[in-house]
């Protein structure tokens, strides 16, 4: 049985991931590693409300295991020795540069553990593969691990995490499933058992799905593309309702009722985001292509294609209904994080249309309630489209979404943060310049007492 785990990466999945297992599991001990000095340092934070990722109920989650069983360190060497079992949940981004550029998952990270593994067991270790990675990767950490090390015996499991950013806690409390891919071989199904074992603490034992290693790490690729390509679905159905006088909201429902659609995953967007859902199809794509199969890579590229349109149609949209001109005119971003119950901003639809908008030269002005200030400032910086002096010209930050909305030409919803709808919109209408606009990316806002009040409301795909 084991007894103690070590997880490489305290980011928005191993920190929840592990706290889970933590609280789960009394009788192992969970280390989580980072070289992100400054992450661990806010993990661990006496005060839970300053984690550095926010999700509903990791506080209490946190509150309770750490310093019991959970803890997180920036001793990587020393958890490695430590544990018997070793999870890598470090970031696999899209390649920024060589070969596969802009497409393919940049592994650099991952092979940075698996060589520090090699280098520091002393004893036999399951290796557990919870980053997103493109299929027979376990093949590169087993040959790191084999031909580096000194003699000891690895296991190379894939248990890739199907958890959503802002449920998190509710995913890994009751997940769908739980995905083990592992060799076939008798070591192979040991080291798959102890790890059904971990999780048969709290899951049923039918939701424990194992695999061989390949068909699991394909299939988290999998999952994301057909997630994604619900949302492009959809988007792509938008553009077509907002012509012919459908609704696409009514569309959602009357397709979603059919229990072979289903209902979840039809919510018509400005445009999906976030760190996986791109990165993880660009990632097929290059997959595909690698062993030559053009048709299976352009007809996954297109959910991409329909989603950087998405983004660029709402933005035009705005240009366009503001009598072809945003220069110098005030808009007001209501949310700037990727979805709601979230900090996260990677990827967000919002730095998309801020960047459009900005190079109109439009003055943004954003309120999001969990989004910290340097954060919108680096997003776009990131994009490197203008100066980090002229994005700071160009966007102002307001703690307060009234602030943020006076004296402006128009909303822009971008996030469907829940207090948006709670807010007093008469008192908003009465300090905008007239006419006043309402673009709401996320279909969330009651466009009957909008209209009423006097706002000129346009939603997606009606
Ligand atoms: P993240 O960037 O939030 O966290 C990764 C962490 O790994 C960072 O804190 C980084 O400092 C650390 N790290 C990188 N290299 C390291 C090393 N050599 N040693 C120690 N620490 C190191 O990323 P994330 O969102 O948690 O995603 C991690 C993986 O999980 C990715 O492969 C992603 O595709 C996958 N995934 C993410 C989600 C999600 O919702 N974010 C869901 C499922 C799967
Ligand atoms: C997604 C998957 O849902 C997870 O199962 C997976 O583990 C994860 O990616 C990952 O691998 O990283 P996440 O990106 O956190 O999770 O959030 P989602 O709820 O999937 O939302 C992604 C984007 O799609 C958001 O911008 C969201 O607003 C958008 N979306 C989602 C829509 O526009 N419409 C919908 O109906 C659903």
């Amino acid at each position: 049985m084991i007894k103690n785990i070590c997880c490489i990466g305290a980011g928005y999945v191993g920190g929840p991931t592990m706290a889970v297992i933590a609280q789960k599991c009394p009788h192992i001990k969970v280390t989580v590693v980072d070289l992100n000095e400054a992450r661990i340092k806010a993990w661990n934070n006496e005060d839970v409300s300053k984690l550095p990722i926010y999700e509903p109920g990791l506080d209490e989650v946190v509150k309770e295991a750490r310093g019991r069983n959970l803890f997180f360190s920036t001793d990587v060497d020393k958890a490695i020795d430590e544990a018997e079992m070793i999870f890598i949940s470090v970031n696999t981004p899209t390649k920024t540069y060589g070969v596969g550029k802009g497409m393919a998952a940049d592994l650099k990270y991952i092979e940075l553990c698996a060589r520090q593994i090699a280098r520091v067991a002393k004893t036999n270790k399951i290796v557990v593969e919870k980053s997103t990675l493109p299929v027979r990767t376990a093949q590169a950490v087993k040959d790191i691990l084999d031909n580096t090390g000194n003699g000891v015996q690895f296991q190379i499991l894939s248990n890739p995490e199907f958890l959503a950013e802002g449920t998190a806690i509710e995913d890994l409390f009751q997940p769908d499933r739980v995905l083990i891919g592992g060799d076939t071989t008798p070591e192979g199904q040991q080291a798959i058992n102890a790890l059904v074992e971990v999780y048969a603490n709290w899951v049923d034992k039918d939701k424990i799905l194992t695999t061989n290693v390949w068909s699991s790490e394909l299939s988290k690729l999998t999952a994301n593309a057909f997630l994604a390509q619900r949302v492009s679905s959809i988007n792509a159905l938008s553009e077509l309702c907002e012509k012919t006088g459908a609704d696409v909201n009514e569309v959602a429902r009357a397709i979603g009722t059919d229990s072979r659609i289903g209902s979840k995953f039809l919510k018509s967007s400005v445009g999906f985001g976030g760190s996986c859902f791109q990165k993880d199809i660009l990632n097929l794509v290059y997959i595909a292509k690698s062993y030559g199969l053009q048709e299976v890579a352009d007809y996954w590229e297109q959910v991409i294609i329909m989603n950087d349109h998405q983004k660029r149609r709402f933005a035009k949209n705005i240009i366009n209904t503001l009598y072809n001109t945003v220069s110098g005119k005030k808009i007001a971003f209501l949310g700037w994080a990727f979805k709601k119950d979230t900090n996260d901003t990677r990827e967000s639809a919002a730095i998309y249309v801020a960047d459009y908008l900005l190079a109109e030269q439009a003055k943004i002005a954003v309120y999001d309630p969990k989004v910290e200030t340097h954060q919108i400032y680096s997003d776009l910086d990131y994009l490197e489209s203008r100066s980090p002096e002229e994005n700071k010209k160009g966007i102002s930050i307001f703690a307060n979404p009234y602030e943020a909305c006076e004296n402006s030409h128009a909303i822009a919803v971008l996030t469907e943060w829940d207090e948006f709808k709670f807010y007093d919109w008469q008192k908003i209408y009465d300090a905008m310049l007239k006419p006043a606009f309402v673009f709401d990316g996320r279909n969330i806002l009651d466009r009957e007492k909008l209209e009423k009040i006097g706002f000129k409301y346009q939603g997606i795909g009606k």
